[in-house]
């Protein structure tokens, strides 16, 4: 008997989602924003490819900064007069743009410091250094950066604890298999990179934090090279500390941020001590201020936590989505014109990288090479890149690394790759 037509028409399968396409960034447009790339370099066209290290500042958050010290900069939390209050008013509000950027719960979990750097050595000092001792062990991986090695290395030598090293593969990528080993019931804290800066890898950070948390290891993520290429939400990754600077976001030097999950830093002591991060001093005892303010002693960067604030702004008014999509554009293309120059040979082929190339060319060192680039227009970052255990696995004493940002263009990767065949030429 033949079936009823209603059940042979059995509902068709679902088709497969079609994938959004790519945001689309107007380059053109955004390059006017960046008033420096319009210089000369050596007679010719400035060509920036070192935004790994610092990338410019757009006008948007010189602006912000100007109009701070031009119309409200006074001392923050001390005065009753007006000034006073709107520098508090913009220093307080730059966290509260923070906290939304990063989606932590509030704001006694953002604290600005310096920058990556300053985040993880409170971190180091205030977290491990009164916690640890022989016996514990940090567990951190193999393409860490010297702000994320030396700090525990410190912490070591004062505590007698002892430092693991998850090791990496030859294409810079991190087998987890070989991090979970290293979990273990000694270990009381792990402290992994979101992207490399010297190979781009991109960590599975969430895969590691996932399974530290399931060994309630708490999770420190340095998030210096990740957070000007993809949107971070620290709560949907968990981690427990996550840190950034400014100036590789497009803001100011001298800024950054520790986040830090509320219950771990209303646990640790204050790092420094002095004026603001107090309730109460007498010459027999102090009592400290709430977070965040206990970690931030002393006076501090009011017109450079605005211009984070400014750059954050900027950033997701361009939108991380379609900064990530051509600056992945970039990545490709790049990595196919220089796979095509002989001699050339890109250190960190990981399957997921961030918008940086490391390479060396044979038969010159990357120092001048460097030199050449430079004199065609072309700025790009040698050496260890802070990172010498990394250049000591692929036993190369430096590289180049060219980075790509939100303003670069294929025209730039073309003119990097012409400066590497010229260099290829001269040293032939
Ligand atoms: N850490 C910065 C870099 O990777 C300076 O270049």
């Amino acid at each position: 008997m033949a079936a009823p037509a209603r059940e042979a028409a059995a509902p068709a399968p679902a088709p497969a989602p079609v994938p959004a396409p790519a945001p689309v960034l107007d380059v053109e447009r955004v390059r006017k924003d960046f008033p420096i790339l319009s210089r000369t370099v050596h007679g010719r066209p400035l060509v920036y490819l070192d935004s790994a290290a610092s990338a410019q500042c757009p006008r948007p958050v010189m602006r912000a900064v100007e109009d701070y010290c031009m119309q409200s900069h006074a001392n923050v939390h001390r005065g009753v007069h007006l000034l006073s209050q709107e520098a508090t008013a913009a220093y307080e509000g730059a966290r509260d743009r923070v906290r939304r950027f990063l989606n932590a719960r509030s704001t006694r979990e953002i604290l600005f410091v310096r920058g990556t750097t300053e985040a993880i050595n409170l971190v180091a000092q205030s977290y491990a250094r009164p916690r640890f001792g022989p016996g514990d062990e940090i567990l951190i991986t193999g393409l860490e950066h010297h702000a994320n090695i030396v700090p525990w290395q410190m912490v070591r030598d004062q505590t007698g604890c002892s430092l693991a090293v998850a090791p990496i593969d030859r294409r810079g990528e991190l087998p987890l298999n070989e991090f979970f080993k290293r979990l273990t019931p000694r270990t009381r804290l792990v402290a992994v990179a979101h992207v490399s800066n010297a190979l781009g890898t991109i960590l599975p950070v969430e895969e590691i934090v996932s399974a530290a948390h399931a060994r309630g290891i708490p999770v420190l993520i340095d998030g210096a090279q990740a957070v000007s290429h993809r949107a971070v939400d620290v709560r949907a990754l968990d981690c427990d500390f996550y840190a950034f600077s400014g100036h590789k976001l497009y803001g100011p030097t001298g800024i950054g941020v520790l986040y830090g999950r509320e219950a771990l830093l209303a646990e640790m002591p204050p790092w420094q001590g002095g004026g603001d991060m107090i309730l109460t001093v007498t010459f027999e005892r102090t009592t400290y201020n709430e977070l965040p303010w206990k970690f931030e002693a002393g006076t501090p960067n009011m017109s450079g936590a605005v211009g984070l604030a400014a750059a954050i702004d900027y950033v997701e008014g361009l939108g991380l989505d379609a900064i990530g999509a051509h600056e992945q554009r970039l990545l490709e293309e790049a990595t196919a014109e220089l796979q095509r120059i002989a001699g050339l040979t890109i250190i960190g082929t990981a399957a997921h990288k961030a918008s940086v190339i490391s390479f060396t060319l044979e038969g010159i060192h990357p120092h001048d090479l460097g030199t050449i680039l430079d004199s065609e227009g072309v700025a790009v970052r040698t050496g260890h890149h802070c990172a010498m255990p990394v250049m000591e696995f692929f036993g190369v004493p430096a590289t180049a690394r060219a980075s790509f940002a939100c303003y670069n263009t294929r025209e730039e990767v073309h003119r990097l790759s012409a400066a590497l065949h010229r260099a290829r030429e001269v040293f032939r």
